[in-house]
């Protein structure tokens, strides 16, 4: 059993989703243990204690100094015994100190195929405006380890979502969310937690 630590920052429905994947068991026997907001307001704070798990706020708020702030993030995953970290909406960077202390146990969500409409700057809705105003047909999301590049790390899954007429970018998110990142979230991390993962090269290659 492998222990889980979620990190967000906003409404968390990537968050449900992988605790309704616990709950129905989808998790490859990984249990989400902790749940860590950068937003003490994060109504995902909410959706971990109604499915009792335990929550803990690193802000900047509280922790002005990034130092600082990693240190305590380095240590709540460590009296964790947390052996991945899933960012489902987190919208702080990760440090490298940090990063490198769990080099390839860091899976982060981003609403595109990669490697478009990504990197810096591209967060939440500015994705599927970029999306729009480009012009592409077909968007999607795409589940990849976290490095010290933003969005730069190793593709684990990706899945395709049609860009319709009439698109507006709350609109194109909505379906993101619910034709590819629902079900791509717990499907990495079940994937994880069955070591189905390899790096090769810089690749990860899946075992399905
Ligand atoms: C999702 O679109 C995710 O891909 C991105 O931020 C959004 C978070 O939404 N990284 P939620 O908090 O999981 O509802």
């Amino acid at each position: 059993m492998k222990k889980i630590a979620v990190l967000v920052s906003g409404g968390g429905t990537n968050l449900q989703a992988l605790l309704d994947a616990m709950q129905e068991d989808r998790l490859g026997g990984g249990k989400i243990v902790l749940v860590i907001s950068s937003r003490a307001d994060a109504y995902a704070l909410e959706r971990a204690k109604k499915a009792g798990v335990e929550t803990a706020v690193v802000s900047k708020k509280d922790w002005p100094d990034a130092t600082e702030r990693d240190t305590r993030l380095l240590e709540l995953l460590a009296e964790h015994e947390i052996e991945l970290v899933v960012l489902a909406g987190y919208l702080s960077i990760l440090s490298p100190r940090v990063i490198e202390a769990y080099r390839n146990r860091i899976i982060n969500i981003h609403p595109s195929l990669i490697p478009s409409f990504c990197g810096a700057g591209f967060y939440g809705l500015r994705v599927h405006e970029a999306v729009l105003e480009y012009g592409v047909k077909l968007t999607g999301a795409t589940v990849h380890f976290v490095n010290e590049i933003p969005d730069g790390g190793a593709i684990l899954l990706q899945k395709s979502v049609a860009v319709k007429n009439g698109d507006t970018p709350e609109i194109l998110q909505k379906r993101v969310m619910e034709e590819a990142e629902w079900s791509l979230l717990p499907r990495a991390v079940a994937l994880y937690c069955e070591d189905r993962i390899t790096m090769v090269d810089g690749k990860a290659v899946i075992t399905e």
